[in-house]
C-alpha cells in the first residue's frame, strides 16, 4: 500500500493498481491455475479494545487504514462484553509499519475476552461515538440504532465489503468512497427478504475541515437508500475494484447461490443510467430484470462472502473467500485474467479453527490487500470473524504463497 503511493502518481489510489499493467513484466503470465500456498501464519488479532464486533473488511488511501465492521456493542471497561448494546455498525483505522500492519505484543494484564488465546493484537481505533458508522433509514427503522422494528424484525446494516476508495487529493488528504449494502431483514439471525434491495452510500472524509484529529472517522451519506431494487442483483456488496478508472462490481445472490458483474465509470457511480452488466459474455446497459437471470450469472466465487482484488506478482485477478455460510472455516481461491473471466474453480486452500459458540463459528472472510506492504510480492492478510460464547475475534493471517513455477517474459 505505502510503495503503491511512493511509485505512482499522486492522482493513483491504492486500489488501482490495476493500472500498473506494465511495471513487473517478469512474472507476467506465470500464473496457471490456482496459485499454492507456502504458509499460513497466525500474527494476532484485530481489536478495538472499546468495543466488541463483527465482520470487519478493510480499506486505505495514503497512509491509513480503515476497517467497517457490523454489529457493535461497547465493551466494559473489565473487558467483558455489554452484549444488549448494539449498534449497526462501526468504523476504526489502524496503523501500519515497514513490515506491515503494526501487531503488538498483548501484556499479561491485557488479557481480555475478545484477545484471549492470542498472544498479539492489532490495536484498533476511532472516534465512533456509539452511533451507527453508516447513517441509517427510516424506512428501515432506522430510528432504532440497531435497526430494530416495533415488530421485533431488524435491520442489520451489514456490510459485506468494505467501502471502495474511488478518489483521493494527497494535497488536501480528501477521499471519497462508496459502499453497497444489502437491505437484509432478519427475524432473529433467519432472512425474511431472500435478494432484498441494496443501499448506495457516499464515504467522505476531509482532514482539512474534521481538524487533525487522527481518529475522526469518515463522514457516510446515502446516495440512494434503495440504489437497486428487490430481486435485483446487489451489484458492489460481494466485491469491488478499480480498472482503467472504472469500478468493477460482483453481486451475490442470497448464500451466493449466483454470481453477478457489473461496471460504471468512477465519475458515474451515483448515476444508475451509466452502469452495464456483463450477461451472455457481453457488456450491455440493460440491468438483468431479477437475480434469476441465469444469463447474467458468472462462474465466479465459492459462493460465501470474500474480497475480490489484483495481484500485480500475478498479473492476475484473484478472489480470496468462503463457501456457503463459511461455518467449517474453509478458504478459497480463485484467479482470473479478466475480471469477467474466465475464472478457475475456487480451490480450497485453508481451514482456520472455529469459535466455540457452535451455531455460526466463522464467517465474514475478507482478503486484505491494503495490509500488504510490498504488492508486488505475492503475500497477503486474511481475516475472519471467529465467533466465541464471549464475544467477537477478528484473527488475522498472514498468507505466503509458492514462487510462479512458469515464468514468461513478455
Ligand atoms: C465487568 O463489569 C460489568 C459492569 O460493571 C459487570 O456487570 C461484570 O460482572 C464484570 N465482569 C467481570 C468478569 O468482572
Ligand atoms: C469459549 O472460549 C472462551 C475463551 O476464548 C471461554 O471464555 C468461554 O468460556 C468458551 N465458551 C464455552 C461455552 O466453552
Ligand atoms: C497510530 O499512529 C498515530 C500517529 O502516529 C499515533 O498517535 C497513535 O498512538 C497510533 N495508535 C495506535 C493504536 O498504534
Ligand atoms: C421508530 O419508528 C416506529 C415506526 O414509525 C415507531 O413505532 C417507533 O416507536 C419508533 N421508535 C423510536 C425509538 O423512536
Ligand atoms: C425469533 O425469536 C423469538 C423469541 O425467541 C421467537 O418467538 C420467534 O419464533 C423467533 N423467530 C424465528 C423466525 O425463529
Ligand atoms: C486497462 O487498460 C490496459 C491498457 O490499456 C489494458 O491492457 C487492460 O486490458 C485494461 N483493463 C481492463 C480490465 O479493461
Ligand atoms: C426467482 O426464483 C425463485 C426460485 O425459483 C423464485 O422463488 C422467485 O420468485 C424468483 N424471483 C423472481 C424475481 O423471479
Ligand atoms: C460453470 O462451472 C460449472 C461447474 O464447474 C460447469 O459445469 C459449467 O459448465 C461452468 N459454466 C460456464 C459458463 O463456464
Amino acid at each position: 500500500m505505502h510503495l503503491t503511493s511512493l511509485i505512482f502518481s499522486a492522482s493513483l489510489i491504492a486500489s488501482t493498481w490495476a493500472t500498473s499493467t506494465n511495471v513487473r513484466t517478469k512474472h507476467d503470465k506465470c500464473l496457471v491455475g490456482n496459485p499454492k500456498l507456502k504458509s499460513a501464519t497466525l500474527k494476532g488479532t484485530a481489536i478495538e479494545p472499546t468495543l466488541n464486533r463483527d465482520g470487519c473488511g478493510s480499506t486505505a488511501w495514503g497512509d491509513r487504514i480503515l476497517w467497517v465492521c457490523r454489529d457493535t456493542q461497547p465493551v466494559f471497561p473489565n473487558g467483558t462484553t455489554n452484549k444488549p448494546a448494539v449498534w449497526d455498525g462501526s468504523a476504526s483505522y489502524s496503523n501500519m509499519t515497514h513490515e506491515g500492519p503494526a501487531f503488538i505484543p498483548i501484556p499479561p494484564d491485557g488479557q481480555v475476552e475478545d484477545n484471549a488465546g492470542y498472544t498479539h493484537e492489532l490495536l484498533l481505533y476511532g472516534n465512533n461515538h456509539e452511533s451507527p458508522f453508516y447513517v441509517l433509514s427510516d424506512e428501515f427503522c432506522g430510528n432504532n440504532s440497531a435497526g430494530l422494528c416495533p415488530n421485533g424484525l431488524r435491520y442489520p446494516r451489514s456490510p459485506d465489503s468494505p467501502p471502495l476508495v474511488t478518489s483521493y487529493d494527497e494535497g488536501t488528504g480528501m477521499i471519497t468512497a462508496y459502499t453497497w449494502i444489502k437491505n437484509k431483514l432478519h427475524d432473529n439471525n433467519t432472512n425474511v427478504i431472500i435478494n432484498p434491495s441494496t443501499a448506495l452510500y457516499k464515504v467522505t472524509w476531509s482532514p482539512m475541515v474534521e481538524g487533525a484529529d487522527s481518529a475522526v472517522l469518515p463522514k457516510t451519506a446515502f446516495v440512494s437508500p434503495t440504489f437497486f431494487q428487490e430481486n435485483e442483483f446487489a451489484y458492489g456488496a460481494a466485491g469491488n475494484i478499480i480498472v482503467n478508472d472504472t469500478a468493477y462490481l460482483w453481486a451475490q445472490s442470497f448464500l451466493g447461490a449466483a454470481t453477478s458483474l457489473a461496471r460504471v465509470p468512477l465519475s458515474g457511480i451515483e448515476d444508475l443510467s451509466r452502469y452495464e452488466y456483463y450477461v451472455s459474455g457481453a457488456w450491455t446497459s440493460h440491468m438483468p430484470s431479477s437475480v434469476n437471470v441465469t444469463e447474467a450469472t458468472i462462474n465466479c466465487t465459492a459462493g460465501g462472502q470474500g474480497t475480490f482484488y489484483y495481484s500485480p506478482a500475478w498479473s492476475s485477478y484473484v478472489w480470496i473467500g468462503g463457501v456457503g455460510q463459511e461455518i467449517n472455516g474453509e478458504f478459497f481461491v480463485s484467479t482470473s485474467p479478466a475480471p469477467e473471466g474466465p475464472w478457475t474453480t475456487p480451490e480450497h486452500f485453508l481451514t482456520v479453527p472455529l469459535g466455540n459458540y457452535t451455531e455460526i463459528p466463522a464467517y465474514g472472510f475478507q482478503a486484505h490487500p491494503d495490509l500488504v506492504v510490498d504488492e508486488n510480492s505475492n503475500d497477503m492478510y486474511i481475516s475472519y470473524t471467529k465467533k466465541m460464547t464471549t464475544g467477537y475475534q477478528t484473527p488475522l493471517y498472514l498468507l505466503e504463497w509458492e514462487h510462479c513455477l512458469d515464468v514468461v517474459n513478455t
